[in-house]
């Protein structure tokens, strides 16, 4: 007998449609030239994971089980936006020069590193563009700038940690120099979806910072499972390069502190992850199950 869809899987199921619906209305919303909005939506429309649009509807929904989620799916196709805008540039040759992404080829083998590079700057143009529509939709005003400084705070961020990613190509690293970066290009975006998710569902201060503190220690458990993958996952699978010589030289976990050692780092996170739930008033159990995920995901 087939066992029923987990909680998360019907959650995943039931919102994925409409947030790729609401990154194709972004595209459709922006003056683009036909090749332009083809190159956009290679990456954009991509069977990415979806995992931060996601996290940031369970995490409005964690503080509001009424909340009407349809409402608050254009401002994570936003986030989503952000996210797949720091793939494209991460993927260029100047940075990470991967030839695939979620399983198809990047921006700068289909076309060349300068169309890559604009397509990238024309999919970050497009968050903002979803996230002010989105913002004027919603019926609490006041919460545009909090959603606003939360999001470009976690972008700065995100650069921060590319750039000492890239600085510590080829050298010697620690665990704990290995962890800032995480903290920062990956656990940064998560936070500040975790935290808008709260604030758009109408949360409390209190309980918008336990949902950054969950985003926040996912995200570290998230990037630590990513760097079990470069030596464990199957490449086909993960849809991006694992093993190539320039991803050799990337300061990882595994690098800095071993294979077991990364393992112990991804459940201490996913533990304090999901302590951090403890107390919010909406359902919680797929945000458990997602860090569970998090840390046993093939891709
Ligand atoms: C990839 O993120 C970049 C990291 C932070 C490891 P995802 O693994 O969420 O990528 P997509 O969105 O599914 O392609
Ligand atoms: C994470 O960097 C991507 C961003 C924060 C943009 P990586 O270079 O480690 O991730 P993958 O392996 O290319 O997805
Ligand atoms: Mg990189
Ligand atoms: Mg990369």
């Amino acid at each position: 007998m087939e066992r029923e869809p987990s909680h998360l899987k019907q959650f995943i199921a039931r919102w994925r449609p409409p947030i790729d619906a609401a990154l194709e209305a972004g595209l459709d919303a922006l003056p683009a030239a036909e090749e332009t909005r083809r190159a956009m939506a290679h990456m954009l429309l991509a069977p990415g994971k979806r995992l931060r649009p996601i996290l940031g509807l369970l995490a409005a929904r964690a503080v509001d089980p009424e909340v009407e989620l349809d409402r608050l799916v254009p401002v994570m196709a936003a986030i989503e936006a952000v996210h797949t805008f720091t793939l494209v540039h991460d993927d260029l040759p100047a940075m990470d020069d991967a030839p695939t992404r979620r399983g198809l080829p990047t921006l700068h083998i289909l076309y060349d590193e300068a169309t890559a590079l604009l397509i990238g700057d024309a999919i970050f143009n497009l968050a903002f563009h979803l996230l002010a529509k989105a913002l004027a939709e919603l019926s609490r005003p006041d919460l545009a700038a909090p959603v606003l400084l939360r999001l470009t705070r976690a972008t700065h961020l995100v650069v921060e940690g590319q750039l000492m990613d890239l600085a510590l190509e080829g050298k010697p690293v620690g665990e704990k120099e290995v962890t800032r970066i995480h903290e920062l290009k990956t656990a940064s975006l998560f936070e500040a979806t975790l935290a808008i998710g709260g604030l758009v569902g109408g949360g409390s201060e209190e309980q918008v910072e336990a949902l950054a503190r969950y985003g926040y220690e996912l995200g570290l458990a998230f990037q630590a499972r990513d760097d079990l993958l470069s030596v464990e996952g199957v490449e086909v699978v993960v849809g991006k390069p694992l093993a190539s010589d320039r991803e050799r030289l990337k300061p990882t976990l595994i690098k800095a502190c071993g294979v077991e050692r990364t393992r112990e780092l991804a459940e201490l996170h996913r533990r304090e992850a999901v302590g951090a739930l403890a107390g919010l008033p909406g359902p919680t159990e797929e945000l458990c199950e997602l860090a569970r995920l998090a840390v046993e995901r093939n891709r």
